[in-house]
Parts: C-alpha cells; structure tokens; sequence
C-alpha cells in the first residue's frame, strides 16, 4: 500500500461544492461495477448511451424506459443531479423516425410531429428530476465555411429544426435548463461556428440556458489559451456553460499506438499537469461553469479503450482501474 491510499482521500464532490456539480457518464453496469466511487465523488449523472433516441423510441410509439429509469433511480438514491443527454442528435436516432410506411422520406411536418412526440414524451417523463438536457448534440460542421452538419433533420426539416427543437423542450418542462453541445468546442474556427449558431438562438429568444463543452481533450491539445478563448467567448453570451464529457485521452488523436498495457509513467505525470492546468482554469470561471462532468468515472471503463483504435485501452480519468485516485485526481483537489 502507497502513503497515498492511506490517507484519507477527499471527496471530490465536495471539494468542488462551492465550484461546480462534478459528474459522470454512467450505465447499468457501471452503476453497479462503480457504485461506492460514484456515491462518494460525484453529485451528478449524465446516461452514456441510454436516453439516446434509439434507446429509448426504437420502433415508433414504442417506448423503452427502462435503463434510463433504473439510471434516474439511481440518481435519486444517491441524491444526485441528473443531465439528460440528448434529444435530437445525427447518430443513434432510428431510421424509421425519417421514412413513412413505405419506405419514403417523410414530410417536414411529419418529422415535426414525430419530434415533437418524442421530446414531449421524454422530458415530461423526467421532469422534476432531470434539471437540465443537452436539447441538440453536434449540429454544427467541423470544418469549412458551412454552418451546419448535413443530417437529416436539415435536410426535411431546414435549419429551423433546432430552435424547434428546444421550443418543444420547454413546453414540456418550462423549469428544466435546455443546452447545446458540441465538441471540439475549443477550436477557433469551430467555436465561432458554435458561437454564430448559439448567438442566433439567444437573439431570436429561443429558450436555450448554457453550451456544453464536451472536452474530450488529450494530453496536449486543445491548448490551455484556445480553452480560455472558448469558455470567454460562450460566456459573453450570457449562457451557462457545462463540461459535458470531459475526459484526457493519454494518446494524441492521430496516435494509432495499441501495445501498451498500462500507462507509461510519463503520460501518468503529463495527465497529471494537464488536470492541474484545466481544473485551475475552470476554477477562475466558475462563475459561468456550473458543471463538469466526466464521459466516465475511472479507468476500468471508457469509450475511448475503443476509439479511435480498436480494442487500446486509455487512462483518461482520475481514478485508475481499481478505483484508486491517481496523481491526477491529487492535483485536482489539492489547491486551496
Ligand atoms: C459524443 C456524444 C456522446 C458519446 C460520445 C462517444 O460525444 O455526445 O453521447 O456518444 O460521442 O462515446
């Protein structure tokens, strides 16, 4: 046993109470294979994948709540904050909410509908409980001078399908807080893109509270400067902003390295920094940040021990794969 597993280990939660919600992405098997590390350092849970359109309208008409509510019960028992994530997104939605009965694309009005449907259903089912829901995820077009992603929902339904979209959130439940999220949020041609859109929604008066900042970042990029760039230039909007997936990858995106089987101390000690750094900056703006939560809670599980290689583990927590806080997790909490 390290001195370090001795001591007594802060919750990082409250550490972070007069700061932000701390939260984490989680599923039924995580709920369980994680539940003391949950309970103890996170005051908030997003669903990974099961609030998604497919999870939970996979044939029209057809609900299927169940993970979802075993994940708000859950919540609820360890009386955390829960994010809903996310309504209206180009991936995991069905193919049948685009096509009619035989097969043909269907009218805008029909896909309004269709939409409107679920979105009602959905945030209605949750309200009082989930405080806030990322309404649309990933609209906007990475590169290029193009504004938006081609999707279908742009395609029948023209551009105003995401004002749309958060119009129905709010008629469903006028308390809850209703956010855009993207990622590569911190790069300067993309977060003007980000802003542009964001801009828009806010001067037409379309209820939209914050900007989720997905921050799947790595050991070197965004830079530290491109981040403060983003978060000022979202927060002059007036807008909350949350840290919706944050993890820091060990490996740089064009990295297709698969042999390693456990962290290299060095990535250990950048990791380590790299925390240091990012939870100092989000210190100072914890006027706008209200919320950051992790795409994960420790090492044993995250989507990226499968992306962007197939089958290579990543270390990009806090917490290592029993749980244990690692230098990184040290360098969060130690500040004050
Ligand atoms: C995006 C989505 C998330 C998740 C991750 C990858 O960031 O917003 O829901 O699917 O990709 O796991």
């Amino acid at each position: 046993m390290t001195t370090k597993t001795r001591v007594e280990i802060p919750s990082l939660q409250k550490v972070y109470e007069k700061y932000f919600n701390i939260g984490a992405a989680v599923n039924p098997r995580t709920i369980e294979s994680q539940q003391d590390l949950l309970a103890t350092h996170f005051n908030s849970i997003t669903a990974e994948n099961d609030m998604k359109f497919e999870r939970l309208q996979p044939e029209e008409g057809h609900f299927t709540f169940g993970k979802a509510d075993t994940l708000a019960a859950f919540a609820r028992e360890n009386r955390m904050k829960m994010r809903g994530h996310t309504l209206v997104w180009h991936n995991q939605t069905p193919a049948w909410v685009f096509q009619d009965s035989n097969g043909e694309m269907v009218t805008r009005d029909q896909l309004l509908h269709r939409r409107k449907e679920h979105i009602t259903t959905v945030v209605q089912r949750y309200k009082g409980q989930i405080y806030c829901w990322d309404v649309v995820n990933e609209a906007i077009k990475d590169e290029g001078p193009e504004l938006f992603r081609e999707t279908k929902w742009l395609e029948i339904i023209g551009e105003d399908y995401i004002e749309k979209a958060f119009e129905f959130a709010h008629a469903a439940d006028p308390d809850a807080l209703f956010f855009y999220n993207d990622y590569n949020e911190s790069d300067p041609q993309k977060r003007e893109k980000i802003y542009k859109l964001v801009k828009s929604l806010v001067d037409k008066d379309v209820p939209i509270h914050g900007v989720g900042l997905q921050a799947h970042w790595n050991l070197v990029n965004p830079s530290l400067k491109d981040i403060r760039t983003a978060i000022e230039r979202y927060a002059s909007l007036g807008l909350k902003l949350h840290l919706t997936e944050l993890d820091v990858s060990v490996f740089n995106f064009g990295d297709k390295r698969a042999d390693l089987m456990e962290p290299t101390p060095e990535m250990l000690e950048l990791q380590a920094e790299r925390y240091h750094q990012v939870f100092h900056l989000l210190r100072e703006y914890q006027d706008s940040i209200t919320s950051v939560t992790f795409w994960g809670a420790a090492d044993d599980y995250s989507w990226l021990s499968n992306f962007p290689v197939k089958g290579r583990k990543n270390w990009p927590f806090l917490f290592d794969e029993n749980h244990q806080p690692k230098d990184s997790f040290w360098k969060v909490v130690q500040f004050l």
